[in-house]
Parts: structure tokens; C-alpha cells; sequence
């Protein structure tokens, strides 16, 4: 699992259980460890969780799952040693934990987390036995032997076992993107803790051994259900707590509107991680910054009148922590809802999590409306002429952006339409039944996996880069592929729109054996602030054909509409004038929101 940036400036093999691929960069190999390197590891966890009793930490918690090194020693899948003393996949796992017991005493809680399966074979069938990069793993640990080995570990010493399913090479299942459901592990946990209580596995402590939940349980309702019913001891959360670390005490109050729910994107978190930054979070523009960023917006030293325009996330952001710092706040919205690009985003169903975050956007502005001197002024287009006679003390132009035109023969026909205004108008597609989608980043993705999944169309996908989704989270990307695969949606790449006519449109697609297959998820996208050395370069052959089409759909992206704030400008509309979200550069919910809150902040 050695990260790719560390890989290239080491110049030293990683290491694993047997002879492995790299993930990141599968043409660099992981060498076996020595049984005398494993040994010390096994002594060295115990010395750790010795030193971590020392310093008064609570437990030690054992990372036995998705493939990391724990998870390699003690899975067939990636340990196929023929000698030596770990050449059973349970030895070096239950040796860990003995050592760790040794160290630790009796009462110490020694927790371990685990994958029932890598369900490697469960989710790519027929191709790990046909793909090379897939072929080696395919005789992962099957659900059986994960329980006895947990009944084994039981016996060793540990107190507390967290479940769920997946490794890398199926990332959307450890961690589960938007387009997974909520509680998706739970009949997991619920078949682990059957299996301990008929057969009555007890800890050391000769308790039965709790099993805690994990996965998309940032919903107290369900989160509470599951334990009620018995699927599940504990409930574990990850990012929802990222979104709001007032979660639990939220829920425990009954507060749970004011739950800033996750949304599942991963940008903030797992891709910053990726790209070598510091776990943020979309939703939250203090996560990872607390002790530089204050709890409560500090009040302004003098309460000043400022318009915002646009309320998508970046502008309600903006609003709401402006009017907090006793600013007066009026909030001007086109649309008759507020969320912006939001509200086209939400419309599919794997998209229910943004529709929560609507929902909470929403209460919070009425919230704030309610107690802070905030003015929301829904269809309402405003022009710089009227915020100069208003005379405000300053402004933010969160406007956003307009979506990129197809520049290709055909593009104005009646049948070429944007994916954003077809979530909102779906009945669009009701008499279509070929589709193709333009553009493979996440909106055109979406757009194709709504339009096959929802609405039962054949849709073709073409993307003029070598891969779909490039630069989105690896798990996110990963998953929407393999569900697109799933719904027959086909896939170009290197592909571009020549030419459109009633009934069909021409593609320029290059056929070269160099060009990516589209469908892999089990491989990663390195980001493009590492060079990888190692990569295959793409020859170009490039063919003319036709895909039947009866809809063509647009989603080539955005580009940002920045009229309103040059006009704010060139009339000089208030003394201060700020553009901030789409409208300064185009990204995600991520960026918005932590502008819309740096900019309130700072007003
Ligand atoms: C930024 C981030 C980093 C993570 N790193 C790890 C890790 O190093 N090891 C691990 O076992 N799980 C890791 N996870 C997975 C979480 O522990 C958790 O299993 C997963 O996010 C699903 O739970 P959730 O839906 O409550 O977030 C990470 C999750 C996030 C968001
Ligand atoms: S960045 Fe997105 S996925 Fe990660 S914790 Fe925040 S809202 Fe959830």
C-alpha cells in the first residue's frame, strides 16, 4: 500500500506478505518479508502497545483489514508463501495479538479490525482468473475462515472486533462513496454477531464479544435501529464525525436537523490525503483546522451591510457566517430555491446525500434568518446598477457558473441538451431511447448512470481524456464505473464529438491498444502532481464512427460567469467586492464552502 510519492523518492522496494504489486503503481513489485522482519514487527507491536498502556492510552486497535500489512500476512489472497514459518495466513495475526496480550496484561482492550472478505471474487466474477493485475488474489479468505480465524484471535486476546467487506482493488466498499447506501455493512455485522453467539465466543474477560458497525451510519435513526435490533454492539463513525464532531451530542439531544450530514464525496478527506494534503472536509471549512480556526466566528467590530449574490454553497456559507459576526445580510437567489448547482445535483437517487445537505443548508438559513439579521431574497436577479444604489458596504458574487457548450456541427439541434438542466427536466428523455452522454467527469458520469439506471435508457458515454472521472476520489470513481459497467452504459475514451445529426452523432475515437480500458477500478488514477515515470504512453489511431442518438448530452463541464462581478467592479458598487466559488474557479462543494466561510470570517 506504500503511497505513490514515497515510492518514487525512496528507491527501495515496499514490502508485503509475498510477491505483490505496488496498488498505486502496479509495474513496482513488493518484496516478501523475511520471517525474522515479521518476527520483529510481532515483537514491536507488542513493545508499542506496551509503551501506548504507559502513556495511559485506552486500548490498542489492530488495522486488520482492506489490504493493508496485517491484512496481507493474514489473508491467502496476498500471502502465498510456500516456507517458512508464516506460510499459514492465521499465524502471524493470532501471533500479534499473543505477543500484544503478553505486553498488556489481562484488562487491557486489544480491538481489530477486519474484513469479513475481500469480496474480490464477489464483485469482479469471471475476471480474477483473466486479468493478470486480479489473478493472483483470487483465492482470498473466504467468510467461514474469516470467522473461525476471529474465534482463534478471540482465544488470543482480543476484546472487540469493527467489520466490513472490501480491500483497494474494490475501494467503494471500505469506504463507501455517495452512491453506496447508508448502512450498507450492517447485515455484516449482524452475521458476525449470530456466529459468535452460537457458538458462544467469549473474551478473555468472559464476556460475549462486542461486534461494532461501520459504513455510512451518520444517521442517528439508523444508527440507533441497528443497535435496537441487534445487527450490531457498536456504532462506528468515520466521516460523519469529520462533518460534525458535534454529531453525538447532537443526536443525544435530539438535535439531529441541525446534523451536518456527510455527503459522501471524499474530496476533502481521502482525496487530500491523496494528494498529499490534510484531511479537510467539504461540508465543515473547520475540519482539520481547529486550532487555527475559532469554534465561534468572532462578532465584527462594526456590524456593516453586505450583499451576497448566488446561494450556492459558497454563498449561503457567506451569508451565514457573516450574519453570525452581526453583520446585516441580504441574500439574493435567481432561482427559486436555494443550493445552486446543488439542486440539478441532487436529483439522482445516488445523490440522496446532497439532498440532505440541502435539506440541512436550508434549516440552517432559517435558523440564522431567525436569530441574526439575515434577509434571504429568493427569485430575485439583481444587476450592479441596483447593489450600488443600495449602497452596500460590500459585496460577494457567488453567481457561479454556466455550463460549456458543445462546439461541434449540430450542437444547437432541438435534441443536444445540458446535463444539468435534464435533471431538472427529465420528461426531456421520455421519448429517447439511445443516449449519449458528452463528457466523462463526474456530472456526465452521473447523468449516464441516471439516464440507465432510473429511466432505462442505452446510454453511450464519451470522454475526450484517457479516463472517466479523472482526479475524483479513487473509491468514487471506482464504484460509479463499475455500477455504469453494471447498467450496460458503454464507455469511450480518447473519444470526441465530431458532428451531430437528428438521430445520430459522429465520434473521432482513438482504437489504439494503448488506450486505458475504461472499465478498470481495480487500479487507481495517480494524481497529476505525481510524475509516474512508469507509465505506458498513448499511441494515437484514431477512427470515425457513429453512435446511434437520440439525446445527446452535455456535460463538458463549466466555465465561470464572472459578468456580474466585472460589472460590480467597473461601477465601483461597493468598496469592497469579492468573488468567490465557481465564479473565482471552478471545483467542488469542498472549495465553495471553505470560501464562502473564509470570506464571512473575514468581512
Ligand atoms: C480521510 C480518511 C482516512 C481513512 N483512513 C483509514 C485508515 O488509515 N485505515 C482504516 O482502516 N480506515 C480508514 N478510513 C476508513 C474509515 O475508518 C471508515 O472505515 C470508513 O470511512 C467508513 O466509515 P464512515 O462511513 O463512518 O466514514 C479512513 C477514512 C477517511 C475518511
Ligand atoms: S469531505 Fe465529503 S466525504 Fe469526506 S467527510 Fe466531508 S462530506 Fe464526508
Amino acid at each position: 500500500m506504500g503511497v505513490p510519492l514515497s515510492l518514487l523518492t525512496k528507491h527501495r522496494l515496499p514490502v508485503s506478505a509475498s510477491w505483490n504489486p505496488n496498488f498505486y503503481i502496479p509495474a513496482v513489485p513488493s518484496r516478501p518479508l523475511s520471517d525474522r522482519e515479521c518476527k520483529r514487527i510481532i515483537r514491536d507491536a507488542g513493545q508499542a502497545s506496551a509503551d501506548a498502556k504507559a502513556m495511559n492510552i485506552d486500548g490498542v486497535y489492530l488495522h486488520g483489514h482492506e489490504g493493508y500489512l496485517l491484512e496481507q500476512m493474514t489473508n491467502p489472497a496476498f500471502n502465498r508463501r510456500i516456507l517458512g514459518h508464516f506460510t499459514d495466513w492465521q499465524t502471524f495475526g493470532l501471533e500479534i495479538v499473543r505477543e500484544i496480550r503478553k505486553r498488556v496484561a489481562a484488562d487491557y482492550p486489544i480491538m481489530y479490525r477486519i474484513d469479513l472478505s475481500l469480496a474480490l471474487n464477489a464483485t469482479y466474477g469471471e475476471r480474477m482468473a483473466k486479468i493478470a493485475a486480479l489473478r493472483k488474489f483470487r483465492h482470498e479468505r473466504q467468510a467461514d475462515e474469516t470467522l473461525q480465524y476471529m474465534a482463534n484471535l478471540v482465544k488470543e486476546g482480543v476484546d472487540l472486533f469493527d467489520v466490513d467487506l472490501g480491500c483497494y482493488e474494490n475501494w467503494w466498499l471500505p469506504h463507501p462513496p455517495n452512491t453506496v447506501p447508508s448502512g450498507v455493512f450492517l447485515p455484516v455485522s449482524r452475521l458476525v454477531k449470530q456466529f459468535f453467539a452460537e457458538n458462544d465466543i467469549r473474551s478473555n474477560a468472559g464476556l460475549p464479544v462486542p461486534v461494532v458497525a461501520v459504513g455510512k451510519l451518520g444517521y442517528p435513526d439508523l444508527a440507533e435501529k441497528a443497535l435496537r435490533d441487534g445487527m450490531c454492539d457498536m456504532i462506528m463513525l468515520a466521516r460523519p464525525l469529520l462533518a460534525d464532531p458535534e454529531w453525538a451530542n447532537k443526536a443525544y439531544a435530539g438535535r439531529v436537523g441541525e446534523i451536518c450530514p456527510c455527503i459522501g464525496d471524499q474530496e476533502a478527506c481521502m482525496n487530500e490525503l491523496y494528494r498529499g494534503g490534510h484531511v479537510k472536509c467539504a461540508v465543515n471549512p473547520r475540519t482539520g483546522l481547529e486550532d487555527v480556526v475559532p469554534r465561534e466566528v468572532a462578532a465584527a467590530a462594526k456590524p456593516r451591510r453586505i450583499a451576497v449574490v448566488g446561494a450556492g454553497p459558497g454563498g449561503i456559507l457567506a451569508a451565514i457566517t457573516a450574519a453570525k459576526r452581526g453583520h446585516k445580510v441580504i441574500l439574493y437567489e435567481a432561482h427559486g430555491r436555494l443550493g445552486g448547482w446543488l439542486v440539478p445535483g441532487s436529483v439522482p437517487r445516488t445523490k440522496y446525500e446532497i439532498g440532505n445537505y440541502l435539506v440541512y443548508l436550508e434549516g440552517q438559513m432559517e435558523r440564522c434568518s431567525r436569530e441574526h439579521d439575515l434577509t434571504v431574497r429568493l427569485n430575485t436577479s439583481v444587476t450592479a446598477e441596483l447593489l450600488k444604489s443600495e449602497n452596500f458596504d460590500a459585496l460577494v458574487v457567488s453567481t457561479g457558473a454556466q455550463p460549456v457548450r458543445l462546439a461541434v456541427e449540430g450542437a444547437e439541434l432541438p435534441h443536444v441538451v445540458q446535463a444539468v438542466d435534464l435533471f431538472l427536466h427529465p420528461e426531456w428523455a421520455k421519448d429517447a431511447h439511445d443516449v449519449t452522454v458528452v463528457g466523462g467527469g463526474t456530472v456526465g458520469c452521473e447523468a449516464a448512470h441516471w439516464l440507465a439506471a432510473e429511466h432505462g435508457k442505452q446510454v453511450s458515454l464519451v470522454e475526450m481524456l484517457p479516463h472517466f472521472m479523472k482526479n475524483v476520489c479513487t473509491a468514487n470513481r471506482g464504484h460509479m464505473i463499475h455500477e455504469l459497467e453494471r447498467r450496460g452504459v458503454k464507455l469511450f475514451n480518447c473519444a470526441r464529438p465530431t458532428s451531430i445529426r437528428p438521430g445520430e452523432v459522429t465520434i473521432a475515437r482513438n482504437i489504439s491498444s494503448t488506450v486505458p480500458d475504461p472499465y478498470i477500478t481495480w487500479a487507481p488514477i495517480l494524481p497529476d502532481n505525481i510524475p509516474n515515470s512508469l507509465a505506458r504512453a498513448i499511441r494515437e489511431e484514431i477512427v470515425e464512427e457513429s453512435l446511434k442518438a437520440d439525446l445527446i448530452v452535455v456535460a463538458a463541464g463549466l466555465r465561470a460567469d464572472h459578468s456580474l462581478f466585472d460589472a460590480c467592479q467597473a461601477q465601483n458598487a461597493a468598496s469592497e467586492i469579492s468573488c468567490i466559488g465557481d465564479n473565482f474557479r471552478i471545483g467542488h462543494v469542498f472549495e465553495a464552502v471553505e470560501a464562502g466561510f473564509n470570506i464571512g470570517r473575514s468581512l
